[in-house]
């Protein structure tokens, strides 16, 4: 297990691989905004660099991080799919024993497989190759531009599916069931966990008005949902991320997952955004074709490598 007290991954030049303790966490944002700035998180914005921070701390378990002679030199965190070093320590085995870690991580969270974001980028390739990891996936983010959103129509939503806002407090325990139902035969699986959902709910300013509930009018059991998420980018123009959307088996080819893709444009449109960005997978041809056809058009590619998971003997 990648601890902070059980055996670190001690690897050349003093370099040490633990687990994430709370004083990292400044460190990491500030080499993340300075990797932003230098283009090695393409397609990514600021906030989000800061919720993935901010995230490090109440879990310190998912992430680990390396140390060179007392300095941060480098983190995993699978859940995000991010492994970065920092430039002045690279090519002295710090992402290699990073890769290790974030095996070991990957199988302490219940994962069957490490997932990394790679880029498209020479360096990064032959790493990923060269650490036994394989692509696998692509995730593609997309993006509707302001005329796309003025002339996409307020939702309609099919017969028998009532709408509501989300209810703190109340819809964390059916709400999380719904997600991990919902992803998991998904390319990129999603689990879920309801203390981690009523942590990010329980922040300051968070607002549940952001989140569509659809249910089922009949039996009142939750249907799909919609989480839709206002930011600025970085040139100051305000703009809206379509989070997370999905629909239950059962309701699938009833316009449901068009209708709560309008909802999370239309909202985000009431909000001030100027354009709206989501991400979806390669392989996942439905949500593709549905984002195309509603305007949206083919933004940057994360591609996905996979190494399997590590558990401890
Ligand atoms: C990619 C990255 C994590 C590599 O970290 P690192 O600590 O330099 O990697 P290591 O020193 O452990 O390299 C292990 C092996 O990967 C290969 N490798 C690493 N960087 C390489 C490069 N720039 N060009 C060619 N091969 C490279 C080599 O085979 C290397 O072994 P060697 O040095 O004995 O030849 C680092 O450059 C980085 O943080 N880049 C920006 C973020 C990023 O691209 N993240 C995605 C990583 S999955």
């Amino acid at each position: 297990m990648v601890g902070t007290s059980a055996a670190p991954l001690a690897g050349p030049a003093a370099t040490v691989v633990r687990g994430f303790r709370p004083g990292d966490a400044p460190a990491i944002l500030s080499e993340m905004l300075a990797a932003l700035e230098r283009g090695e998180y393409e397609g990514m914005e600021r906030y989000q660099l800061e919720h993935a921070a901010e995230r490090l701390a109440p879990d310190p378990a998912s992430s680990a991080v390396a140390v060179v002679s007392g300095r941060v030199a480098g983190w995993v965190i699978p859940a995000d799919d991010d492994l970065h070093v920092v430039p002045e320590c690279r090519r002295q085995g710090v992402g290699r024993l990073l890769v290790e870690a974030g095996r070991r991580v990957a199988a302490a969270q219940g994962h069957e497989r490490l997932r990394l974001w790679v880029p498209r980028r020479p360096g990064a390739e032959a790493f990923a190759r060269a650490c036994g990891l394989a692509h696998t996936s692509s995730l593609w983010q997309m993006r509707l531009p302001a005329a796309g959103m003025e002339a996409l129509a307020e939702p309609e939503f099919p017969p028998g599916a009532a709408v509501r806002p989300f209810r703190l407090g109340i819809d964390e325990g059916p709400f999380v069931a719904l997600v991990n139902r919902i992803f998991l035969d998904h390319p990129s699986p999603i689990a879920l966990r309801e203390e981690e959902v009523r942590r990010v709910h329980a922040t300051p300013g968070f607002d549940p008005s952001t989140i569509l509930i659809v249910e089922d009018a009949a039996s009142g059991a939750m249907v799909g949902f919609c989480r839709a998420h206002p930011f600025t980018a970085a040139d100051g123009t305000p703009a809206g991320e379509i989070r997370l959307l999905g629909v239950d088996r059962p309701w699938r080819g009833r316009g449901l997952g068009r209708a709560v893709t309008a909802w999370g444009v239309a909202e985000l449109r009431r909000r001030g955004a100027r354009f709206v960005l989501l991400a979806v997978e390669g392989a996942n041809e439905r949500a593709f074709s549905l984002y195309a056809d509603l305007g949206f058009g083919l933004g940057v590619e994360w591609p996905h490598w996979t190494a399997a998971a590590l558990a401890d003997a």
